[in-house]
């Protein structure tokens, strides 16, 4: 979601939701990595956390 941003499919009663803007251009893997590992961690949140290499091999995944 960070890197590539997205949009939820549109349905007849929200035909144009709110997307979120890709950040693969203005952060690096550095930084990617920090933010998503703090959205996982904070507030109770107890995901893992997520390494700058795991960052830098997702910029390459196919997005279908
Ligand atoms: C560095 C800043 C940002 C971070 C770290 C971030 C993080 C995320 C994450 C982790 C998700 C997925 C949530 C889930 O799994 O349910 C998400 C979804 C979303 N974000 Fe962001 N976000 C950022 C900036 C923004 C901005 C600037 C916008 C709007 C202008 C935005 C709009 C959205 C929307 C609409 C979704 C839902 C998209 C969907 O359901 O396909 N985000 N964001």
């Amino acid at each position: 979601m960070v890197l590539n941003g997205g949009y939820p499919p549109g349905t007849f009663k929200n035909s144009r939701p709110y997307g979120m803007p890709p950040f693969a251009q203005s952060l690096s893997d550095v930084e990617v990595a920090a933010v998503v590992t703090y959205i996982r961690t904070a507030w109770g949140n107890c995901g893992a956390p997520v390494t700058v290499k795991e960052v830098n091999e997702l910029r390459s995944a196919l997005l279908y």
